[in-house]
């Protein structure tokens, strides 16, 4: 990536801030708050798909900076509920990471980020662009973008309720009558929020049309200090610099992109180093799989076989493996299957060529009213 290469500070700095590590490209950083993060490149949160093993096993690869977990639903959280224990769990190797919370409750919210902070978490990101209908309809998620003064008190209460730096990730607004967010951005860095993150479509849009990069542009331009992290559809280099060239983000969050090709993160850390991407070998992308799983089955132990079904189409794509073994992929229920799997993908892998993209993370469709 061309540029200057300056470290970018986007917030004045804390009284216990160290320099980054000399040894670290200083285009490639960049601060949230108290946090120096080691890439510009962060993982968006995409649910269901973005969990403890997945993230593990993309930071081996290298080039990762900030991941966010899954939405989580902050009253389940504060109650202890399972499944939102399991999807805050992360492991010492899965740093800078940071929370996402959801609800309509402000109350709620603010436990939930101060629970975390007392869990030891470093970041708390909220939630304004989820576009499901179960979440809005709690005044959650991207229903948040249509009332300003509620989504600024909501966020100044968190800020002021804990120490560790607080981000918000929203879309461009409700719908293209209401691009609210450079008026949003300039109100939550008033109150406080340590970075941005801006989805380039509005909730009318779901996932549709491509993504607007003049509306996260306007967004970039409206606040004075905090990062500004664009993000939609970044599946590429040429994407990633398309995105900093004419956004003037300061960095970037992939989501899809990072199903699409796990080694994108490595690829752009490879640029902003001056040298060229490489490519992952055949070989690699058989160890990516076995290791996403062995992450998953330490998480999860057998439930794990079950868990990891979902990805079976994915590498079944990714791999070029025959429909033999990508069935085999979706059905096997041991450690010892997966191993034999395993073996007759490094003999066959290549045998088939389906484009990686149309086995991409899934958004739901029909019309947005109805999600
Ligand atoms: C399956 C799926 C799940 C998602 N889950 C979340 C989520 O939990 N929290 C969130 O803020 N955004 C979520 N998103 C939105 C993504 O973070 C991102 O904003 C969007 O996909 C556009 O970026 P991309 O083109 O890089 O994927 C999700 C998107 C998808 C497709």
């Amino acid at each position: 990536m061309t540029g200057i290469r300056v470290v970018a500070v986007m917030s004045p700095l804390p009284s216990n801030f160290s320099p980054p590590d000399p040894q670290m490209s200083v285009e490639a950083s960049f601060i949230i708050g108290d946090r120096v993060l080691p890439s510009r490149y962060s993982l968006a949160p995409l649910a269901g798909y973005t969990h403890l093993a997945f993230r593990r096993a993309l930071r081996e690869l290298g080039g990762l900076g900030l991941a966010t977990t899954d939405l989580v639903h902050a009253t389940q959280l504060v109650c202890g509920h399972r499944h939102s224990l399991e999807l805050i769990e992360t492991h010492p190797e899965d740093r800078p990471l940071s929370i996402q919370i959801f609800s309509g409750r402000d109350d709620h919210l603010v436990e939930a980020a101060r629970w975390l902070e007392a869990h030891d978490y470093q970041g708390v990101d909220i939630n304004m662009g989820c576009p499901m209908a179960k979440v809005n309809g709690q005044g959650g998620g991207a229903r948040l973008l249509c009332d300003a003064d509620n989504a600024s008190r909501l966020v100044e209460k968190i800020v002021s309720a804990v120490r560790i730096p607080v981000t918000v990730k929203m879309r461009l607004g409700w719908d293209r009558e209401s691009l609210a967010s450079p008026m949003l951005a300039r109100r939550f860095e008033a109150a406080g929020v340590a970075a941005i993150t801006i989805h380039g479509r509005t909730r009318q849009q779901g996932f549709q049309g491509g993504v607007d990069l003049e509306g996260i542009r306007a967004t970039v331009e409206a606040v004075e200090k905090i990062p500004v992290i664009g993000n939609g559809d970044v599946r590429t280099i040429e994407d990633a610099e398309r995105m900093r060239q004419v956004t003037g983000c300061s960095a970037i969050a992939i989501g899809r992109g990072a199903m699409l090709d796990p080694w994108l993160f490595r690829k752009l850390a490879d640029v902003a180093a001056g040298i060229a991407p490489r490519e992952p070998s055949a070989d690699e992308q058989v160890e990516f799989l076995v290791r996403h799983f062995t992450l998953m089955s330490e998480q999860h132990g057998e439930r794990s076989c079950i868990l990891f079904r979902k990805f079976a189409a994915w590498y079944g794509a990714r791999l070029g493996v025959p429909e033999d073994l990508e069935h085999r992929l979706r059905q096997f229920e041991s450690r010892t299957e997966f191993d034999s799997i395993i073996h007759e993908i490094r003999n066959r892998h290549g045998e088939r060529r389906t484009p990686i993209a149309t086995a991409l993370v899934r958004v739901p469709n029909g019309p947005v009213e109805r999600w």
